[in-house]
């Protein structure tokens, strides 16, 4: 069996990757939204995550609006970063877990969620800038990756609802997997924010906040929402948060929220991180 040591939730805007490699992550502009970073690593020093399940979505790297999986997920020995198109310097490949991703798309399949499967798959800024943040310096990667991506993108949308009970479904998965692994479950995106249209430039801090606070306590109240309430309240692109709801889902028990750190803006989103505790498995096995 699985443990899930916690969740990490972070966002990925690809102007995180520019100051990553311009360095300048110090500076008055950037220090509000790299400062949240350093509990989230200390913690996962302490909690030593070997595999890293992720969902997140795909900007047009694999697919685009002519061929959208609402779920697919990677079930590759390696996955290749590239950039789709913001310039970002090409990060180290990615080691995948074959045999877990496998066990996970037989699992969710039986749960009826009829996921496409990739044994290729290449990582856009919304995988590799998150484990950048949390995995500075440049070295190699200490964990294998399980990427699931949601689509966001070519509506219809899959509700709030269904990716909170797909995170669910991957829970279970992890449960009955037959190995050891230590994993971190990952969503990346958000917070609320809209990057053309009318209302480029939307944010919705209380919102936010709201989602921030419910995805600790009452995680089902966002299964509540639809697609286009996440549009409504947190912008065109803010429907991201549906790769946060899918991690919360796949935690089982009781958390705790380890740490959390919203700001705004970074470039045209409200910027957050926040890691919870899956109570009772995971600091108790890392002792
Ligand atoms: C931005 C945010 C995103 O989530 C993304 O995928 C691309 C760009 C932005 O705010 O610049
Ligand atoms: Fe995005």
């Amino acid at each position: 069996m699985a443990t899930i040591v916690g969740s990490v939730m972070s966002s990925h805007v690809p102007a995180i990757g520019g100051a990553i490699a311009k360095g300048i992550q110090d500076n008055d502009y950037w220090r509000p939204f790299f400062s949240g970073f350093p509990p989230v690593r200390e913690w996962l020093g302490k909690v030593k995550p070997d595999v890293a399940v992720m969902f997140y979505m795909d900007h047009g790297l694999n697919f685009f609006l002519d061929k959208m999986p609402t779920f697919a997920v990677g079930a590759a020995a390696e996955y290749r970063n590239a950039d789709e198109g913001w310039g970002l310097p090409t990060q180290r490949s990615l080691e995948g877990d074959a045999p877990l991703s496998w066990h996970i798309i037989e699992s969710l399949i039986a749960d009826e969620f009829d996921v496409t499967t990739c044994q290729e798959m290449l990582v856009d800024h919304a995988c590799i800038i998150p484990l950048q943040l949390l995995y500075p310096g440049g070295g190699d990667w200490p964990l294998r990756i399980v990427p699931i991506t949601i689509n966001h993108v070519q509506h219809p949308l899959p509700s709030p609802k269904r990716c909170y009970a797909l995170g669910q479904a991957v829970g279970r998965a992890l449960a009955s997997w037959q190995d050891d692994a230590r994993v971190v479950v990952i969503g990346t995106g958000g917070l609320s924010h809209q990057l053309d249209g009318t209302r480029a430039g939307f944010i919705n801090k209380p919102f936010d906040l709201m989602c921030m606070d419910a995805l600790v306590s009452d995680p089902s109240r966002l299964a509540k929402l639809s697609a286009l309430d996440l549009v409504r309240e947190a912008g065109a692109q803010g429907t991201e948060l549906m790769a946060w709801i899918a991690a919360r889902g796949a935690l089982p028990g009781r958390v705790s929220k380890v740490h959390s750190a919203y700001h705004v803006p970074i470039s045209n989103t409200a910027g957050a991180v926040m890691a919870l505790a899956n109570d009772g498995t995971a600091l108790a096995q890392a002792a």
